[in-house]
């Protein structure tokens, strides 16, 4: 198939463009390469296509003329939490009014179908544990708000235009070429602080649970879902929680290293237990995470040992 990969050059579309040529797809990127996001030229792919390009950019109708692209996956987007409550306008504009320009490009090249990468913050603080497709999503940050919107949007263009549509709502994804400068990512930024030796901060009482799900793992839900899923929502995790406080230990173990802990308070919107039930992935898409979290952060650990050159 020809597949298009918008935020191909960052940490999760990058492994996502990896997994569709590997499975022989024939895949192009846009990426703007934003300088506050996870995208570099390091990341992308030999065998893919590279257009340096904002999606909000009238241009994308060329891209989309050239390419002609059957599937769109669809990472590109403002992915900050923190950025999007500081800058709503900014968040909107990438994540809502750039997803409609892409929109109307896949309706004009008439490209069947649009994975989308969602996330669990559509669903803010929710009444019970495990989440499911079905929990009430009531996001508490602009990011999460407009991720939401996302999913209507692309409901509409289905029932509108007959563009398909699958959303991957996921869970806290982590593992190779994740930034460890960035504000999210602890499993990033725990890794390099400790294999450089520096101070780690822990909010509130490191008990706190996340669902943390491998990176190759949401990779093979993209490929999975550009035949599967059809009109449909699935929880992308690993259905368990792990704690801030078991994620130090782990990394404490693996990279023979106890650094100083930074306490700090509970940050605003901060949950403390998450995690997923993902039978429904499992059971329409054929989709489970394979890679636990043992094995994912001594892979983690393994990336950035050999990327600081130790
Ligand atoms: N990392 C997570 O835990 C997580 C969880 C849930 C959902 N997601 C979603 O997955 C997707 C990928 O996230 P990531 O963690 O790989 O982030 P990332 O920043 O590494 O990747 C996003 C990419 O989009 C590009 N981009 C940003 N704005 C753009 C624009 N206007 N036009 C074109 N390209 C643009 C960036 O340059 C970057 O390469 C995002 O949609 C994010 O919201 C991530």
């Amino acid at each position: 198939m020809r597949v298009l990969v918008t935020g191909g050059a960052g940490f999760i579309g990058s492994h996502v463009v990896d997994t569709l040529i590997k499975a022989g797809h024939q895949v192009s990127i846009v990426d703007s390469l934003w300088e506050l996001g996870g995208g570099s030229m390091d990341n992308v792919h030999p065998q893919a296509r590279f257009y340096r390009m904002d999606i909000r950019d009238a241009a994308l109708d060329q891209v989309f003329e050239r390419e002609q692209p059957e599937v769109v996956c669809h990472l590109a987007a403002q992915h900050s939490v923190k950025i999007s409550t500081d800058m709503p306008s900014y968040d909107a504009q990438v994540n809502i009014v750039g997803l409609i320009n892409l929109l109307e490009c896949c309706t004009r090249a008439a490209t069947l179908k649009i994975v989308f990468s969602s996330s669990g913050a559509t669903y803010g603080t929710v009444e019970q544990m495990p989440i499911t497709e079905d929990t009430c999503q009531r996001p508490e940050s602009p990011y999460g708000i407009t991720k939401l919107a996302s999913e209507q949007y692309l409901r509409f263009w289905k029932g509108m235009h007959g563009l398909d549509f699958a959303s991957l709502r996921y869970g806290n994804v982590y593992g190779p070429r994740q930034d460890p400068t960035g504000e999210a990512g602890v499993i990033a930024i725990f890794a390099h602080s400790f294999l450089m030796n520096e101070p780690v901060r822990i909010d509130w009482d490191g008990e706190q649970q996340k669902d943390y799900v491998y990176v190759e793992d949401v990779a093979r839900s993209n490929l999975l879902a550009l035949t599967g899923g059809g009109g449909e929502a699935f929880c992308i995790a690993s259905g368990l929680g792990a704690s801030v406080n078991a994620l130090y230990r782990r990394l404490a173990e693996l990279t023979g290293n106890e650094v100083e802990v930074i306490r700090a308070p509970k940050r605003p919107g901060d949950i403390y237990l998450t995690h997923f039930d993902c039978r429904k992935a499992r059971e329409e898409l054929g989709w489970e995470a394979e890679v636990d979290l043992d094995e994912g952060l001594r892979l983690t650990v393994d990336y950035f040992r050999a990327k600081l050159g130790l």
